[in-house]
């Protein structure tokens, strides 16, 4: 159990891998089979070198103990199982210490498109193949450490939320001349990945202060992604961030 966290110590649990029943092993197989045809094509090469590269099977529900097995010694990250939605504080501390919060809880059958809240689908599919990308891992805890110093100002806050929408959950990267997808919240929804392969959203090049003043609308499909060069760029903006949004 990692002994750095305080705030989000009361969060933290096991994952007890033996209690998954095979009607969830199932469940997982089948949720991960319907995304991989459409991943393997649109997805970017990160996120597929990173999905194999922690172990992912299609067969089996994550064991985060062998995940973080592979993907301690490639960037430093964990994958840490924790009880649900983490507040803010707790979150960014995780994130700051290179700890991703993943829930192991799966959705069942009656909800295999779409949870309210995340699950170890939307987390370990979505979330943590990127993670062993050496520039997005550190993106992520850049993000964390930024956040965890801007806790007291909410507009600042407000404004870090919407740069880990459009890349964390939202990100598009444009390779060869085609965009794909690196954002958890795409690569973990048929329909939104669809939307976005489809041409339903603008694609527009990324701006950090448009992106820092774009609003979000949680419940819709997004009218508006912004695509990245490269990850590097992330990395850049998310120290951007921090100059313009540390006063
Ligand atoms: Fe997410």
């Amino acid at each position: 159990m990692p002994s750095t966290l305080t705030v989000a110590e009361p969060y933290l649990i096991q994952q007890d891998w033996s209690a998954y029943t095979p009607e969830q092993h199932a469940v997982w197989q089948e949720l991960v089979s319907r995304r991989m045809p459409q991943l393997r094509e649109h997805a970017c090469q990160e996120y597929l070198d990173g999905f194999v590269q922690i172990g992912l099977r299609e067969d089996s529900i994550p064991n985060l103990a062998e995940v973080n097995r592979r993907l301690g010694p490639l960037t430093g990250w964990n994958a840490t199982p924790v009880s649900g939605f983490l507040p803010p504080d707790a979150f960014f501390e995780m994130l700051a210490a290179r700890q991703f919060p993943t829930t192991t809880w799966l959705r069942n059958r009656e909800s295999m498109e779409y949870t309210p809240e995340p699950d170890i689908f939307h987390d370990v599919l979505g979330h943590v193949p990127m993670h062993a990308h050496p520039v997005f891992a550190d993106f992520l805890q850049q993000y964390g450490r930024t956040c965890a110093r801007i806790m007291h100002d909410k507009d600042a806050l407000e404004r870090m939320g919407r740069l880990f929408w459009f890349t964390v959950e939202f990100g598009v990267i444009r390779q060869q001349g085609r965009i794909k997808l690196y954002g958890s919240g795409l690569i973990s929804s048929h329909g939104e990945s669809t939307y976005v392969i489809q041409g339903g959203p603008e694609i527009r090049d990324w701006n950090l202060n448009q992106v820092l003043n774009q609003t979000v609308n949680v419940s819709e499909m997004q009218p508006v992604l912004y695509a990245v060069e490269s990850f590097e760029q992330i990395f850049e903006a998310a120290q951007e961030a921090e100059a313009l949004l540390c006063r």
